[in-house]
């Protein structure tokens, strides 16, 4: 974003002279007259009050890397390398791409303001709309083979769930496996992705975590969604800080995953179920039943007829008629 600079001195919802904006930039009048105008043409709106200056006419929310470190606890701060970019086809594609030029030690984690290619699960596009929502990818590594993954994208679930409720969020539950819903809408998604085994036994694993912020459009996105923004609508919400929980929330869920597994957070993965008791049916509709939780590799158990079926992977719906 070319008018990074100027919409961070305007992002106080201030009215700016054109004279204080030039020298706090270090340019010409007409230098501050020019990135308005470039401003406007990516998108964000600005007053120009005539005699006195320019103001936003809505707040923007900018990301920014040293803020984002700053709110990390200072053991998580230096155990990440931690890159924000204006735009990118995908978090989790660069993220791949780092990993193939760079294996050092820390934590590469990297944001977007925008994706021009997002991925959702099962090869469906991540609608990313610039300067709204959090798009944010973590490169996490394990010991144990692809066998020890169990219940992995269940425990990054809920570690997002606790993250944005420590932020102020309510009420947030989770739809088998891993998304964040706000009553029936659907609030984050999370997109797991095996890079593969770096040595025998450790394997690299992306994290790729889409949290809708601010979002009050959302077409294409073809179900029902909401933002932190839309559902609650009274708390002012920052994406840098929103970003910092998240990103020590993983990391600390992480940790704990590969020393004891799932089993761990199994209890407090089914406390935020919303398919618990409810008519239940397998994509495909080949299983009906009642939602009856998750087991101890965090498959979901279908109950029919009164025996419990596993199901292992795919999509379960909710019935029409639940
Ligand atoms: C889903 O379909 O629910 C998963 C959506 C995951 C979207 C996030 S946004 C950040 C990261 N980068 C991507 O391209 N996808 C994930």
């Amino acid at each position: 974003m070319k008018s990074r600079a100027l919409l961070g001195l305007l992002s106080d919802g201030q009215i700016h002279s054109g004279e204080s904006l030039a020298a706090r930039l270090g340019v010409s009048r007409t230098a501050v007259w020019k990135q308005i105008k470039r401003a406007e043409d990516e998108g964000f709106s600005i007053e120009t009050i005539r005699g006195k200056g320019y103001r936003l006419k809505t707040p923007v929310d900018l990301l920014d890397a040293t803020e984002i470190l700053g709110h990390l606890p200072p053991d998580i701060r230096s155990s990440v390398s931690l890159k924000v970019f204006d735009e990118l086809d995908s978090t989790n594609a660069e993220i791949i791409r780092q990993r193939g030029s760079d294996n050092g030690a820390a934590v590469p984690v990297c944001l977007a303001d925008h994706q021009t290619a997002g991925r959702g699960r099962r090869g469906r596009q991540w609608q990313s709309p610039r300067g709204e929502n959090l798009y944010l990818s973590l490169g996490l590594t394990f010991r144990g083979g692809f066998s020890m993954l169990d219940g992995l994208s269940l425990v990054l679930g809920l570690a997002v769930a606790e993250a944005l409720e420590k932020e102020g969020a309510k009420d947030i539950g989770l739809k088998w496996p891993n998304d964040l819903f706000l009553a029936d809408a659907k609030l984050a998604g999370i997109l797991v992705e095996l890079q593969g085994e770096l040595e025998e036994g450790v394997v690299q694993v992306v994290a790729g975590i889409g949290v809708n912020v601010h979002m009050t459009r959302g077409e294409g996105v073809g179900q029902a969604w909401t933002s932190l923004a839309r559902a609650m609508p009274d708390n002012e919400w920052a994406r840098n800080r929103l970003a910092s929980s998240i990103i020590a929330g993983v990391l600390g869920a992480a940790d704990v995953f590969a020393d004891k597994g799932f089993v761990e957070f199994r209890e407090q993965w089914q406390a935020r179920d919303i398919f618990r008791d409810r008519s239940l049916k397998t994509a495909a509709g080949e299983l009906r039943g009642k939602g009856g939780g998750v087991d101890e590799q965090g498959n979901y158990l279908i109950e029919v007829d009164g025996y419990q079926e596993k199901v292992r992977a795919g999509e379960i719906s909710l019935r029409a008629n639940s």
